[in-house]
């Protein structure tokens, strides 16, 4: 049997070594409180740096962006039978490479169209977002990168894209016509707020593809 502090092998048990560093009677419970304070500091520090940076990265993406509207000329050029190719400023402040297309007419009652009102198509392909052409001999959007077809009023009717092509917003004051925010559509046509290419509508998807806050509401 093992008697005054010696092991079962006859061998005398040494006393537990204190940290290096310590002084006989110091609290460890005070070393601990320094590594944690210290912890606390450092992560203040890093926060201090990162948060307003992923601030500045991720605010754009939240910022709704305002109505911006522009005049594209006089009611009396566009046809409800025909599109006009209509240059557009799409991003604002950026010169010549914020412009695209937007294909412009007016409503068609035989479509069931309200004759007063404006259409504006996007030229952008609903599938990876290459730029679409009206052909009007066959009076069809045609994409050029993979096939994708869309209707006279922009129904998808064939190829890869996902939903119908996008529309702008549009008005007509004192005469002139002036177009606005873009939106996407349904396959039904009801507007929804602007999705990217790739993106489905309507239904359930609206809820698989959320829309980015920064988008404006749809019409
Ligand atoms: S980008 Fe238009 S069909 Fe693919």
């Amino acid at each position: 049997m093992a008697t005054n502090g010696e092991s079962g092998n006859g061998k005398r048990k040494l006393p537990k070594a204190a940290p290096a560093g310590t002084f006989e009677g110091e609290s460890m419970n005070r070393r601990a409180a320094l590594m944690v304070g210290g912890q606390v500091l450092a992560g203040g520090a890093i926060a201090v740096v990162a948060l307003p940076t992923i601030g500045f990265a991720l605010a754009p993406v939240f910022k709704e962006k305002g109505d911006f509207w522009q005049s594209v000329g006089s009611v009396d050029q566009y046809s409800a039978d025909e599109y006009t190719a209509t240059v557009i400023t799409a991003v604002e402040g950026t010169g010549e490479s914020g412009k695209t297309t937007a294909y412009v007419r007016l409503g068609n009652e035989e479509l069931k169209e309200d004759p007063n009102s404006v259409v504006a198509v996007s030229t952008r392909c609903a599938h990876l977002g290459c730029a679409v052409r009206f052909v009007a001999a066959a009076g069809n959007f045609i994409c050029p990168c993979h096939g994708g077809v869309y209707g006279f009023q922009g129904e998808r009717i064939g190829g890869p894209p996902v939903r119908p092509l996008d529309r702008f917003q549009t008005r007509v004051r004192d005469g002139e016509v002036e177009i606005g925010p873009r939106y996407s559509v349904t396959n039904s046509f009801e507007p929804v707020r602007a999705r990217d290419p790739g993106e489905f509508t309507g239904g359930v998807w609206n809820v698989i593809y959320p829309p980015r806050p920064s988008v404006p509401p749809a019409p």
